[in-house]
């Protein structure tokens, strides 16, 4: 069953809305390529520039926020709801990425409490998993991430899980320039697919299993034509658009 590509952008705390705005606008002219390439593009700025972003973009990209409360309101100092992001139109949600789960205690427990949140509003979740380079090391990468996604889906019906994307990111190649092999990439997010029939059976042939970590123009083909890998989630080569612009290309 085919799956459409998918180039995701993680922009992390980089970028005001002035310069999100610049990029919107100059990534106007991809809309028609990526169409014809049957490749979704988006990109998940801070939460000050999605409103910007989405002005400018909403015809060409997908666009994410990098985090959301499970609860619609309260007492949550810092936190914005799923409901605040909807109002601006934003139906994309980045949860558990790596940075996120070491520097703010983001658990698969509550990216599986953010997850359902998300689902009951008709949003897309897209997980992030991914084991340390120490995990890696001790050979525990299945281990971790089996769990990472058993954990995140817990409860997910079939039809829950249908709009659900994945990203399988190795902490040690995030921002480092060091690459996984394809051969990794292919076999953790093969084993992913596993995972998720288990979970949610038939709808794991449709769920989008993107692979990100140093990836870069030279290497997004690479990991594209692996049968398991959907798409990519880019941080350091998605803030700038002639690099974007590449990505996406060389996706084809
Ligand atoms: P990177 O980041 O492409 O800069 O390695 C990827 C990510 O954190 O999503």
């Amino acid at each position: 069953m085919a799956r459409r590509k998918l180039l995701m952008g993680n922009w992390k705390m980089n970028k005001t809305s002035a310069e999100a705005k610049e990029f919107a606008v100059a990534a106007k002219p991809l809309a028609k390529e990526a169409r014809a390439a049957h490749v979704d593009l988006g990109v998940a700025p801070t939460y000050l520039s999605l409103a910007t972003t989405r002005k400018y973009a909403a015809k060409t990209m997908i666009v994410a926020a990098q985090n959301c409360h499970f609860k619609e309101s309260g007492a949550y100092t810092g936190e914005v709801s799923i409901p605040m992001l909807k109002e601006f139109g934003i139906n994309w949600v980045i949860l558990g990425h790596s940075e996120r789960r070491a520097y703010d205690n983001e658990t698969s427990e509550k990216c599986n409490a953010k997850i359902k949140a998300l689902i009951a509003n008709d949003m897309v979740p897209l997980y992030c998993v991914g084991e340390t380079l120490a995990e890696f090391e001790a050979g525990r990468t299945k281990e971790v991430v089996g769990e990472q996604v058993r954990k995140g889906l817990e409860g997910l019906s079939e039809e829950d899980a249908k709009n659900l994307v994945v990203a399988y990111e190795p902490v040690w190649s995030i921002g480092t320039g060091k690459n996984a092999s394809t051969e990794i990439a292919q076999d953790v997010c093969h084993f992913i697919r596993t995972v998720l029939k288990e979970c949610v059976g038939k709808s794991a042939n449709k769920i989008r299993i993107l692979y990100g970590g140093s990836v870069k123009p030279e290497n997004i083909k690479a990991y594209l034509s692996c049968p398991d890998v959907d798409g990519a989630l880019v941080g350091g080569a998605s803030l700038k658009i002639e690099s974007y612009t590449e990505l996406l290309r060389n996706i084809k």
